[in-house]
């Protein structure tokens, strides 16, 4: 990394002004959230930061935030072309490439990021990180976020108050029948489009983490946040195959040592950070509303049921895997 590149970091200037050295492998790392108080944005920039210094002169990591270079449906696309080479998208984004995944965006399915954690950690949750190589994408670790929350225009109690809303989603099938379970009309878009689309009324209501609801501010377009923890936001970090094998061994190895411990350290502290930004919520004038456990089990009543339609996707045996670990 050049003196210029080193300063704009030490100034807090974004990464993407950083110029890399001459001869320098340049990674270029996508991402759509912002990147303080949120668990991918202060993972992507410490990954960046040691990188920076402890490849220095071999590798020059620039982290684009904010969507600043790709939205969530380009970039895969992008990443297969060579123009990036590291991305974090949900695994919810990933309906193209393999319907694996979908027993992450099931309702209800895991207790908590722990479980999550652990699933992720088994064999079954290992090769899912190879389930894509065939397609040309290699997943390098999973990264935690959180629990989500249902937001909306006007207070969601029961799910009989989000019969008839808008709901935006990510584009993936079984969210789309989740929001179609609660008799809501699911609209797929972007993530950097769901601020706008919350406030001119194109869009009722969303779901997401607290980090992601402090992070865009989609509190201050909707009446308030539901404590439904009914699902998860977890990440692949992913590249391209071809990318990833044409590097040196010795480069190959450090940055795969890199991104492991960073992996490690910030996935242990993804639900302090969703529980920091619960409280900026609130701090923000935010409305929370808590479910009692009759109320929440309104809700596991109508979601859960989705779950028949992705059986024979996910597979029994990995929803009697999961739901081990929860018990
Ligand atoms: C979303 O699209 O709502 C999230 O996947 C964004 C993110 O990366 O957390």
């Amino acid at each position: 990394m050049s003196a210029v590149a080193a300063a704009a970091l030490m100034t807090g200037a974004t990464a993407a002004d950083a110029a890399c050295d001459d001869g320098e492998i340049v990674i270029k790392f996508s991402h759509v959230t912002n990147t303080d108080r949120h668990p991918k944005g202060i993972a992507a920039t410490l990954l960046m930061e040691r990188v920076n210094e402890e490849m220095n002169g071999k590798a020059c990591m620039e982290v684009f935030p904010n969507s600043t270079l790709y939205n969530d449906d380009q970039v895969l696309e992008a990443m297969l072309q060579g123009d990036v080479q590291m991305a974090a998208p949900s695994l919810s984004k990933f309906e193209q490439f393999t319907k694996q995944f979908r027993i992450f965006d099931l309702p209800f399915m895991f207790k908590d990021i722990n479980a999550v954690d652990a699933f992720q950690a088994s064999e079954t949750g290992q090769a899912m990180k190879e389930s894509m190589v065939r397609r040309g994408l290699l997943g390098l670790a999973f990264w935690h976020n959180g629990m989500k929350q249902m937001s909306a225009n006007v207070p969601l109690e029961s799910p009989a108050d989000a019969n008839g809303l808008k709901f935006r989603v990510q584009n993936s099938e079984v969210l789309k029948a989740q929001m179609a379970a609660l008799g809501g009309s699911p609209q797929p878009m972007a993530f950097s489009e769901v601020y706008g689309a919350l406030q001119t009324g194109v869009v009722d209501g969303q779901e997401n983490t607290w980090s992601n609801i402090f992070g865009k501010k989609f509190f201050e377009v909707q009446d308030g946040i539901t404590e439904t923890n009914h699902g998860i936001i977890d990440y692949l970090v992913v590249t391209n195959v071809d990318w990833w094998e044409g590097l040196d061994a010795d480069v190959r190895d450090q940055l795969g040592a890199i991104l492991a411990e960073v992996t490690e350290m910030r996935n242990g502290e993804s639900t302090k950070v969703n529980e920091e930004a619960k409280q900026a919520v609130i701090d923000a004038g935010g409305v929370v509303r808590s479910l009692t456990a009759e109320q929440r089990n309104e809700w596991v009543e109508v979601m859960k049921p989705v779950w028949d339609q992705f059986r024979d996707d996910v597979g029994q045996e990995n929803i009697d895997a999961a739901q081990a670990i929860n018990a």
